[in-house]
């Protein structure tokens, strides 16, 4: 219903380029913080110290600067973190540069630029069919100081503690009324936590929300905390914005996080997440326990194709910080972009950044001097292409529920798409792991089929027990397809 609306919008001859759930299925997705990723001035040497998390000087007209080298991964779209305004302290935890403290919802954050500057970057992505998503903030806004020492008139328009919940802190995330009705942040900073069942509350972000989408004609929301806000308040939420949203639940039960995908389009895949890291950080992790995961979130995910998938982002350790191997790191990035869900790769992911935890996982991505030759860079294009190729080929690709189909120690197939399936290979056994042949077995493809192997562009014919000869080496990712698709993709001449 929501997209009649904006589709009448946009017959009106307003510029409107919403994104529904369904067209945001076939994107990728490259998330960057806005203070990290490019500066104005154009400098690769401006210093950016982590440890001292304070605005290192990135902005939108940064970002412009630099969306060649975006869509030069194959990348369709970026989420970029919170616009509104913050709070302007350098508190006991530093400066408010990731965007998750705001006081102003309706200004956005001088640090980072203009309204102008934001419209001119929303153009800029639709100027060449790109996507623009933006993290939004309605569970709370961000105090310099302890909760129960709020002073609510710096808060633009939440200006009195009666649109809040009285204070009181998270202490238990077994009890979700807590979890919804306590605040997040501690003595330092707190996150005043908005009372999100008043009627004027709801009001107010439904109305905020809508006039956002349109004002910088933004395609598709990230939605932060959304486990501290009661389930009732998404779908109004997300339906006023009439645009795909996906929410952040930070909770690895894929019970407990799926049911959320009933009140919103998607949620970010923290359920395969966990695995999907245990599996790929060396050689000796569970690939069953991922194998399996696969399957509970089909089956337990309203829709496993509109959720996020990432193994980085500015919350969590960069992958490189659990294992420096490259092969392993190519292995979960071929995941992210072939399994259910809608890929998402971190800034500094494709220069193989190995940041610990926040803060020291929100490095410059300008130190990198934009590498285009990094090997990561390379392996997500090829990736981009790869999905690019599946999605063209099989109309059916983008929604068919990936099945995994076999299984040992170090190596994990699946199969994605009705007429000709994708057939992806991902191995852990990292860089030193072995040269062999894998005989493989359960693909759907018949004997004399003819494949290509797409990373190493190798021709494979299925043999007469409808076995495919799998080429394994240094523990490197392999995806076939059938040979006649590959055409002008790109990819193997
Ligand atoms: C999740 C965000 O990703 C994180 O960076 C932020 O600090 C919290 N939500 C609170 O907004």
């Amino acid at each position: 219903m929501r997209y009649l609306f904006l589709t009448a919008v946009l017959l009106l001859g307003q510029i409107v380029t919403a994104l529904s759930p369904a067209e945001w299925r076939p994107q990728s997705i490259y998330f960057l913080l806005t203070d990290r990723f490019g500066r104005s001035d154009n400098s690769t040497s401006a210093g950016c110290d982590v440890g001292e998390r304070i605005y290192c000087g990135g902005t939108w007209r940064g970002i412009i600067n630099h969306l060649d080298y975006i869509q030069g991964m194959g990348f369709t779209a970026i989420w970029i973190t919170p616009v509104t305004k913050q709070l302007s302290q350098n508190t006991g935890v530093g400066e408010a540069f990731h965007g998750y403290w705001q006081q102003d919802i309706y200004n956005v954050d001088p640090h980072l630029g203009t309204s102008d500057d934001l419209k001119a970057l929303s153009a800029a992505l639709h100027a060449r069919g790109m996507y623009l998503m933006v993290d939004v903030v309605a569970n709370h806004m961000g105090y310099a100081g302890a909760g129960s020492s709020v002073d609510y008139s710096v808060f633009s328009p939440f200006n009195s503690s009666s649109y809040f919940h009285s204070y009181c802190s998270i202490s238990d995330y077994n009890d979700q009324s807590n979890v919804e009705n306590c605040w997040l942040g501690d003595n330092t900073v707190s996150l005043p936590d908005l009372d999100t069942y008043r009627t004027d509350v709801k009001d107010l972000w439904n109305n905020w929300v809508s006039e956002l989408v349109s004002k910088y004609s933004i395609d598709g929301l990230r939605i932060d905390t959304v486990k501290h806000v009661q389930k009732s308040f998404w779908p109004d939420f997300n339906a006023a914005a009439g645009v795909y949203s996906v929410g952040e639940v930070f909770d690895g039960n894929p019970s407990y996080t799926c049911d959320y995908q009933n009140y919103m389009d998607g949620v970010l895949n923290y359920p395969i997440y966990y695995p999907l890291l245990n599996a790929f950080q060396s050689s000796s992790g569970s690939i069953s326990n991922l194998y399996n995961m696969i399957n509970t979130v089909k089956s337990g995910c309203k829709d496993s194709t509109l959720l996020g998938n990432f193994i980085e982002n500015h919350d969590n350790a960069r992958f490189p910080s659990y294992t420096g191997d490259y092969s392993q790191a190519k292995n979960v990035i071929s995941f992210l972009f072939l399994s259910d869900g809608i890929p998402i790769v971190y800034a500094g992911q494709e220069q193989h950044y190995s940041g610990g935890n926040d803060p020291y996982n929100r490095e410059a991505v300008w130190l990198s001097e934009y590498s285009t030759t990094a090997e990561l860079y390379k392996h997500i294009a090829t990736t981009n292409k790869i999905r690019k190729l599946a999605v063209s080929a099989d109309s059916s690709y983008i929604t068919y529920k990936n099945v995994p189909f076999y299984q040992d120690n170090h190596t994990l197939a699946m199969k994605k798409g009705s007429n000709s399936p994708v057939i992806t290979v991902l191995s852990n056994a990292g860089s030193s792991g072995s040269s062999y042949t894998l005989s493989l077995g359960g693909s759907g493809y018949s004997s004399g089929a003819k494949l290509t192997e797409l990373y190493t562009c190798t021709s494979i014919t299925v043999d007469s027990n409808g076995n495919i000869a799998v080429p394994m080496a240094s523990g490197q990712p392999r995806v076939l397809v059938l040979t006649s698709t590959v055409g002008n993709s790109g990819l193997c001449g």
